[in-house]
């Protein structure tokens, strides 16, 4: 047994170490692939023929192949700022479960990040997309359209909020930043499901992300929390839209992970220290565990969940005492 990085395709031919000298024809020996999430990928075999003498190592044979979850489907991943982001770990799940997709950037400072992730990737395409804007939404589908035809998901992974207003009191909020948060970060998903309905005449998942702030009082989370509010709702207006159509919303509850736009939170660092020592799990959570549920919720495995928030924090929701007693 060894374990390996995960595989798209099945070998040919693998190398094999054995004792020399096995005469006959017969399997000499097994291997079961195990990749990065500990499940078996394939079940190799390998046969030796060595009757008239020469060995031959011919023929793995693949006993057992698991199917992969996204394996012929395409989808949109919006958010990916660097390789830090929720939005990258769900792209890389997703690329591992057998998706083709497509990415948008923000504007042109992150242009040659997004697309320096984007180059290595099997089909992948990149087109800009701000979405405060609706003609950019709009260009962006055509562009997806003229790519992919149609697509099956899209992972909304998007969040702003203006700095001073993520520190101090929540009562201080201004008119505009309210507006602000509030438009990027619940809007927006609205806006994208409205303009990706004509790709997904088959159905489809849609998944976004959310955090607990959206609940309950997280010291500096001020409007985003309000921003979170909204998106958990309309998440829930949509699933009851787009149900009849084959289409499943769902949001994902991530604990603090200090990417790009939480260093916009003042006190990041101190809310993932204290999430490691107090969640359940006592540990902090990590990009790719939200890539995995998120990738389940893109799948068929939870073709019978809509309008849902799962959260993948370590258990920490669930707390009721934060002080130790
Ligand atoms: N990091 C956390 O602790 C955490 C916890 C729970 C939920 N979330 C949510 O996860 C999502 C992704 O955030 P992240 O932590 O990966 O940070 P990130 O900074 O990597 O991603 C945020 C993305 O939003 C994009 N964005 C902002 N304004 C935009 C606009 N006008 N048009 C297009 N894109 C825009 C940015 O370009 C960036 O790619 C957000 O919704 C965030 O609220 C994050």
């Amino acid at each position: 047994m060894r374990a390996g990085g995960p595989r798209t395709s099945e070998p040919d031919s693998i190398e094999w170490d054995r004792p020399a000298g096995i005469a006959g024809l017969g399997l000499v020996a097994d291997e079961l692939v195990i990749d990065d999430t500990h499940r078996i990928s394939w079940y190799l075999q390998q046969v030796e023929d060595s009757r008239d003498g020469i060995i031959r190592r011919t023929n793995l044979t693949r006993k057992d192949k698991r199917e992969m979850l996204l394996e012929g489907k395409k989808g949109l991943i919006i958010g990916v700022a660097n390789k830090h982001s929720i939005a990258w770990a769900i792209a890389e799940a997703a690329m591992r479960e057998g998706a083709r997709l497509a990415f948008n950037y923000q504007n042109d400072r992150l242009r040659e990040n997004v697309a320096s992730l984007v180059a290595g990737l099997d089909g992948a395409c990149l087109f800009p997309c701000d979405v405060s804007s609706d003609d950019e939404i709009e260009s962006f589908m055509k562009s997806v359209e003229a790519e992919f035809g149609t697509i099956d998901f899209l992972v909304h992974s998007v969040a702003f909020a203006p700095r001073e207003e993520l520190a101090g009191e929540f009562v201080a909020t201004t008119r505009q930043g309210f507006a602000t948060a509030l438009d990027i970060s619940a809007y927006s998903l609205v806006a994208l499901s409205r303009a990706a309905l004509p790709l997904m005449p088959n159905g489809g998942s849609i998944v976004t992300l959310t955090y607990l702030g959206a609940e309950r009082v997280v010291p500096h989370y001020n409007v985003m929390g309000v921003a979170k509010a909204a998106l958990e709702s309309s998440v829930r207006y949509l699933a009851n839209d787009l149900g009849p159509r084959g289409i499943r919303v769902n949001a994902v509850s991530a604990g603090p992970i200090r990417t790009l736009a939480a260093r916009g939170v003042s006190g990041i660092t101190k809310m993932v220290d204290a999430h490691r020592q107090i969640a359940p799990l006592r540990k902090a959570t990590e990009q790719a565990e939200v890539g995995d549920t998120s990738v389940f919720l893109l799948s068929s495995m939870s073709r019978g969940i809509t309008g849902e928030v799962i959260y993948v924090d370590d258990g920490y929701h669930i707390l009721g005492a934060l002080a130790p007693v």
